[in-house]
């Protein structure tokens, strides 16, 4: 794979690569928060459901004076500011996951399901987990979640650190889809749970009621793609998924369905580095084929993995947006040593039209860990409310694509708005985004496919020399 250099200047291989399990206490977060309350920009009728992704549950986390030990995600080097709630150097204290599901449950907020777009274990080296600890950090995630939501409905995906040795997720069955696959029966219907086994990936019904629109979930297993998959390397439809997915979504159009994508991996070109696409170029190429050609039916498309908060918006190759699509942040804050970025700890709300499954808000929440660590109290807090934020009327293709316009300005302050969001309000005033940085963002944003990527970047070369 291409090992693309980022604006700092060391490897993306570096980046996710290095981002490689981990005594936790009993009490859950702090103070319990106030109910939250949520006023809908206009008065239609509107449903709800979360967005986790990232946990990246360290279990070895704990508070002590040699602070290269205070977590096995450091990889021995120091914690910066080690509190109760974790460290920009470490991956989530099991206390800190359970104040994140703690502000959700006692934010009284109504919601329909749950998607939880993967990543469970811990970034440290292959030698440090096994197959059986990978499962263990899944189930016991799968098992906090529901005690926090037992009757809640939740769709999950996998993420290339759910398995091991990491990113090695296969085209067939395995120990891991089998494990995972018991883990998620009691939210999935008995043939998602078969096709979870075979390849990691499901699709199912959400009707609340007989009179409701059917919305089709789609699970994809996008880590089949993924360029550090050895598992996967050369085939061209790894587990059958593209013929799958088309398959699945013919149906949609016959059934007037809706569909909501889900997946971990994102598909399209990484914001913070040049030229790289998040997934192998072959199959990404190929996924944009896909969600271009059966556009009408999805309703919106939901990823993790970058653990920042970052839009996307496909466009048709006239350049008409088509397709919304949304990367939510991290739980976990961790940060690799040689990046000086990371994210607070967040997590998502979205809010739909339960007719149309269009896409009509979302609420960003998150923790200050700086803050909650000096206090010894989580605090989550509503980070920003996206149609206010950026002034526009719903998260549609054509709404957010008007988002992007704006930012095409250079001193665009609504960009600069946009990138404090993307690193979820975490506190560095040297984190600016100049030219370069601003470039790859708003490419990232627009092209999802090579060759208008390429035309995009290259815009840019011609005029700023
Ligand atoms: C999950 O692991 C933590 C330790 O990291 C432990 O305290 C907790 O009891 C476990 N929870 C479940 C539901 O297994
Ligand atoms: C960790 O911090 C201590 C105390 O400041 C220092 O002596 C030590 O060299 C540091 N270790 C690493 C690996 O940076
Ligand atoms: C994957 O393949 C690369 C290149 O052949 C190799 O360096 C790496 O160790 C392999 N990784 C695993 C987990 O097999
Ligand atoms: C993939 O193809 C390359 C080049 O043809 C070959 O060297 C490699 O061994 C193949 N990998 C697998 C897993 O088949
Ligand atoms: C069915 O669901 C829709 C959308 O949530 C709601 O507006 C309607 O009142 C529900 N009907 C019944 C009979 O519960
Ligand atoms: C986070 O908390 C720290 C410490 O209280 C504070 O200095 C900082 O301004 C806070 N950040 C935000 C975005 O509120
Ligand atoms: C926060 O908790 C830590 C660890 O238990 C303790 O050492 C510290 O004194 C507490 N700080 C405050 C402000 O209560
Ligand atoms: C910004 O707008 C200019 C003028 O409309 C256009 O040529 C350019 O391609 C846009 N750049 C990006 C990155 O969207
Ligand atoms: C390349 O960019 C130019 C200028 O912005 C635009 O007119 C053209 O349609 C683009 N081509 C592709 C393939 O996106
Ligand atoms: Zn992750
Ligand atoms: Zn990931």
């Amino acid at each position: 794979m291409k090992r693309a250099r980022n604006n700092r200047g060391f490897t993306l291989g570096t980046l996710w690569g290095l981002l490689l399990l981990g005594n936790v206490l009993q009490d859950p977060a702090g103070a319990a928060p106030a109910r939250i309350s949520l006023e809908t920009p206009s008065n239609e009728e509107s449903s709800q459901f979360w967005h986790i992704s990232d946990l990246h549950l360290d279990s070895t986390y704990h508070l002590t004076a040699d602070h290269t030990k205070v977590c096995a995600s450091s990889k021995g080097v120091n914690a910066s500011n080690p509190g109760l709630f974790g460290d920009f150097m470490c991956d989530s204290p099991y206390r800190l996951i359970l104040s994140a599901l703690q502000y959700m449950k006692d934010s009284g907020q109504q919601v329909s399901f749950m998607i939880w777009t993967g990543d469970s274990p811990p970034h440290v080296p292959p030698k440090e987990l096994s197959t059986k600890m990978v499962i263990d950090t899944i189930g016991n995630l799968t098992a906090t979640v529901r005690n926090f939501f037992p009757d809640l409905q939740v769709f999950p995906a996998l993420g290339n650190h759910d398995y091991w040795p990491q990113d090695q997720l296969p085209a067939s069955v395995s120990e891991v889809y089998n494990a995972v696959a018991e883990f998620w029966k009691p939210w999935l219907t008995d043939e998602a749970v078969a096709t979870l086994r075979k390849g990691g990936f499901y699709t199912q019904i959400f009707q609340p009621n007989e009179s409701s629109q059917p919305l089709r979930i789609i699970s994809l297993n996008t880590i089949l793609y993924y360029p550090h998959n050895n598992a996967t390397q050369n085939m061209t439809d790894p587990a059958n998924q593209f013929e799958w997915l088309e398959r699945v979504l013919e149906t949609s159009h016959r059934n007037e369905e809706k569909v909501y994508i889900i997946g971990h991996v994102p598909v399209g070109y990484l914001p913070f580095v040049r030229n790289t696409a998040a997934l192998r170029e072959c199959h990404n190429e190929r996924l944009v084929d896909i969600f271009r050609r059966h556009s009408s039916v999805i309703a919106g498309q939901f990823f993790g993995h970058t653990h920042r908060d970052s839009i996307m918006v496909l466009l048709d190759k006239k350049g008409k947006p088509i397709n919304s699509l949304f990367v939510t942040p991290a739980v976990t804050p961790v940060k690799p040593k040689v990046l000086i970025d990371s994210n607070n700890p967040g997590v998502r709300l979205y809010k739909y039209s339960p007719f149309t499954y269009r896409l009509l808000d979302l609420w960003q929440f998150y923790l200050n860990l700086t803050d909650a660590n000096m206090k010894n109290e989580s605090v989550w807090k509503l980070e920003y409310v996206m149609t206010k934020a950026y002034g526009i009327e719903d998260l549609t293709p054509e709404s957010l694509y008007k988002i992007v316009q704006r930012f095409n300005q250079s001193q665009s302050k609504l960009f600069q708005k946009y990138y404090h969001h993307y690193y979820v309000s975490y506190d560095d005033a040297s984190l600016i985004c100049e030219e370069h940085c601003r470039i790859s963002q708003l490419c990232a944003i627009q092209y999802l496919d090579r060759a208008s990527y390429i035309n995009c970047t290259n815009t840019e070369v011609k005029k700023h020399g």
